[in-house]
């Protein structure tokens, strides 16, 4: 039987491959960081969501070594059967307490908390209202959830009201939006969300793992940045990219709805508990959080500077104040063949960034993604900064 099945995909992996869409998987020979060790030379990484530089941080590293060695590697259970220590207990709340949420619950992933929070709460006789581009496992978790299906064109709020009109003979409703759209570091406009949700008695769901550490004044998430956090009911979020950037999510919010998850969610239920060192690193980086802002700081400076830097050699970036930061072509025909040439060359110079074409974001649309850390050095920015003017000109880019 294999054989021809192997023979199908192997056509098909020839097939994406011949259409450039196969993903090829860069190899980095050493830890997570601001350089790291590609292809057997040291290159400034500037496409990871290790956005607070926390990733390979000796803090983080010592409090997971230090839990290591006082509970071990792995618990080998779920939670409700001998799966819960006092360190997951003491990762949720402290969690719930950064979030301002009533509770919190854990997963290995967000994508499992996305995949186990719609299914149990809403049936058919309920609405769920969401973003044409919300992230990959809202759309896989609102699927297998029972409940009625509006999609809104992306974050568009004429369109979100319609729908929530359309959906007002359903029992429940819930409004869901990722907090912040990852391809082009845009904030979900969550004031008029709110608004929109209480007009039409909905509740509101933020993803907000491109947000979580570092938005807002204290780095909360957008929703203490839009000043709305007592009008969002919950948040959904990881522990992989701000937080540590190892693995793990959680959703936090309505004290009985996480109750119920903790009953009915199934990528909770039947799946292990997340390791103890990855709670102990995480509630490390909770601690670093709240005594010392640095971090935040210096994220905030080096978008800021290499956004302004960009737009002043003259590329097409728009303003914005996330540390994703799209750098376009949409002056140019061969957007998409500038894309990858250019991050091509600039990988050459020693910047690491990814381009990105269609069928990823629409055609016309390519674009390099940077993402900043607070893990990057002024010097850092800089480089990256002669780079984009070196490469750019010798594109015709700018
Ligand atoms: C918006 C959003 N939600 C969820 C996830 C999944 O997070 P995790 O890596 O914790 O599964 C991601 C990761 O890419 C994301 O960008």
């Amino acid at each position: 039987m294999y054989g021809k099945f192997g023979e199908v995909l192997r056509a098909e992996l020839d097939s994406i491959r011949e259409q450039g869409l196969y993903k090829d998987e860069r190899v980095l020979e050493g830890p997570q960081g601001a350089e790291i060790r590609v292809g057997g030379k040291t290159v400034l990484n500037f496409c990871a969501n290790n956005y607070l530089g926390l990733a390979s941080d000796p803090r983080v590293v010592e409090a997971a070594r230090r839990t290591l060695s006082e509970w071990g590697y792995g618990l080998s259970s779920v939670r409700f059967i001998c799966g819960t220590t006092t360190l997951h207990r003491q990762l949720e709340r402290e969690l719930s307490e950064f979030l301002g949420m009533e509770d919190t619950i854990l997963y290995a992933a967000c994508f499992d908390a996305n995949g186990g929070v719609f299914e149990p709460l809403l049936d058919k006789d309920s609405a769920i209202i969401t973003d044409q581009l919300n992230h990959a496992s809202i759309i896989d978790g609102v699927r297998l959830a029972k409940a009625q299906r509006f999609i809104y064109n992306h974050a568009d709020m004429d369109h979100l009201e319609t729908q929530l009109k359309d959906a007002q003979s359903a029992e429940f409703r819930l409004v869901v939006t990722d907090g912040v759209f990852s391809m082009d570091g845009h904030l979900a406009p969550l004031v008029e969300i709110c608004d929109l949700a209480e007009k039409y008695e909905a509740m509101v769901l933020v993803d907000d793992s491109h947000a979580t550490g570092f938005t807002g004044p204290t780095g909360r998430g957008t929703h203490e940045k839009f000043d709305v956090m007592d009008r969002v009911d919950l948040i959904t979020t990881t522990l992989g990219k701000a937080l540590g950037g190892a693995l793990g999510g959680c959703t936090s919010g309505r004290r009985e709805i996480i109750e119920w998850l903790r009953q009915k969610s199934r990528p909770y239920l039947f799946s292990n508990s997340v390791p103890m060192m990855i709670c102990g690193a995480a509630l490390e980086v909770l601690k670093i959080l709240r005594e010392d802002p640095g971090p935040l700081k210096t994220l905030e400076r080096n978008q800021v500077r290499l956004r302004s830097g960009l737009r002043e050699l003259g590329f097409d970036v728009d303003e914005g104040d996330h540390p994703i930061i799209p750098v376009h072509f949409r002056k140019h025909d061969n957007d998409a063949i500038l894309a990858q040439g250019m991050a091509a060359d600039l990988l050459d110079e020693g910047i690491y960034c990814i381009g990105f074409s269609f069928p990823v974001v629409p055609r016309g649309q390519a674009r390099i993604r940077l993402q900043t850390s607070a893990a990057h050095s002024d010097a850092h920015v800089e480089r990256c900064l002669e780079a984009f003017a070196t490469v750019g000109r010798k594109h015709g880019a700018i």
